[in-house]
């Protein structure tokens, strides 16, 4: 199957699978001497430690998530950014392990939701998490939904596998009032060709919302859209953000869009993060020269840029990763040893994480902040 035909198995894999809220299988350690709920509280939602996934092809084995350690609460929104092909949507996938394994080997890691590792899951205790815990909205609502069926007997579908008790038009009417669709009732019974786009990632919206799910992972969820209606899709994310206090992972590659909804930013190089901060201060400060380098070629709102600053070069495909630091051969600053050793990701400050030992360098931060407070 191609790359793209994965991609689509997991997106309908995801729409119609059978799911149920996470089975309550108590955590049984030797160090948890509190009571489960207690330290259900006090642990994050997620914790993915030290990632480690390869794909293996006819060309053999190349990591495309090296090292990945990433954590969300409850209701906090991250943002994962990046270029294509950096490793956003398989580590975006793994957290209820969707990547089809072949071509996808889970070499090292943990993936902790509500303290359970995913990756040492059972089939049965997968199905429990997937749509009862996280649940996931994709860049082309059209290729999830079937073509055939009216999306109100979607939705009522996703009610049915998830809280069977709800699976009603009341309910569905609920949800595509709570996702913005106007005229509801009516609506319920279009086809999907008879909705827009916009309308359609309502849609979607609508239909990962059924589960109630305690964390949305919205892959690119408004790249196929026109820029107005990305705007009033970003908007009704933020809204549902704060009305429903679930946790969000948004995934995108455009660093403008994330200052309005993201508390936090985590920014993916070839596999890895190379930055991670509380979104204020990496939105005005940023330390890595890679996120510099994407906040340049993001276009100004006062529209007064003279040219986008593209990053030159392409992000290198897996396996083919040069040795030293990732983005060496298209960091401005980069220098001898840049070349020659890996940075790691270092806490250079509270909450803020950096590869690259150059973080700190005066002249280049300035130029950045200079860049950032013109925007
Ligand atoms: N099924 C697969 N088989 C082999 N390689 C794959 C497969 N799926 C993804 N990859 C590779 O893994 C790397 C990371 O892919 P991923 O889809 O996570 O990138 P991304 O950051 O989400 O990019 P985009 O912004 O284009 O969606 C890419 O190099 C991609 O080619
Ligand atoms: S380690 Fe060197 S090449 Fe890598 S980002 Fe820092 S300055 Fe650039
Ligand atoms: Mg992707």
């Amino acid at each position: 199957m191609t790359e793209d035909g994965h991609k689509n198995e997991a997106k309908r894999f995801f729409t119609h699978m059978l799911v149920r809220r996470a089975t309550k299988t108590p955590n049984v350690t030797a160090s948890a001497q509190l009571p489960t709920l207690r330290r259900r509280a006090l642990m994050p939602l997620l914790e993915i430690k030290n990632l480690q996934l390869d794909f293996v092809t006819a060309e053999g084995r190349a990591r495309a998530v090296d090292g990945v350690s990433l954590s969300l609460e409850a209701g906090e929104t991250v943002c994962l950014v990046g270029e294509s092909g950096c490793g956003k949507s398989v580590t975006a996938q793994s957290i209820a392990r969707l990547v089809p394994t072949p071509p996808a080997d889970y070499v090292g890691g943990e993936i902790l939701l509500n303290g359970r590792d995913v990756l040492k899951m059972s089939p049965k205790e997968l199905q429990s998490i997937r749509g009862g815990v996280v649940s996931y909205i994709f860049q082309e609502p059209g290729a999830s939904l079937n073509p055939v069926f009216r999306v109100g007997a979607q939705i009522k579908e996703a009610l049915k596998l998830h809280q069977p008790h709800k699976a009603t038009d009341a309910e569905v009417i609920r949800l595509l009032k709570l996702v913005g669709i106007p005229a509801p009732q009516a609506r319920l019974k279009n086809y999907p060709y008879e909705m827009s786009g916009g309308m359609l990632q309502r849609v979607m919206i609508a239909m990962a919302l059924a589960s109630e799910p305690k964390l949305l992972v919205a892959d690119e969820p408004t790249t196929a859209l026109d820029v107005t209606i990305q705007a009033q899709i970003m908007d009704l994310l933020r809204d549902l953000k704060q009305r429903l206090g679930m946790a969000i992972l948004l995934i995108t590659h455009n660093l403008g869009i994330v200052g309005d909804i993201a508390d936090r930013v985590a920014v993916m190089y070839a596999g890895q993060i190379v930055e991670l901060a509380p979104a204020r201060d990496l939105l005005k400060r940023p330390r890595h020269p890679y996120t510099q380098a994407l906040m340049a070629s993001v276009p100004r709102l006062s529209g007064d840029a003279k040219r986008l600053n593209a990053i030159p070069g392409n992000v290198p495909r897996i396996g083919q990763f040069p040795p030293g630091c990732r983005f060496a051969p298209r960091c401005a600053r980069a220098i001898e040893s840049c070349k020659a050793t890996a940075p790691a990701l270092l806490e250079v400050e509270s909450r803020r994480w950096v590869r690259c030992p150059l973080w700190n360098d005066a002249r280049a931060s300035s130029a950045a902040v200079a860049e950032a407070e013109r925007r």
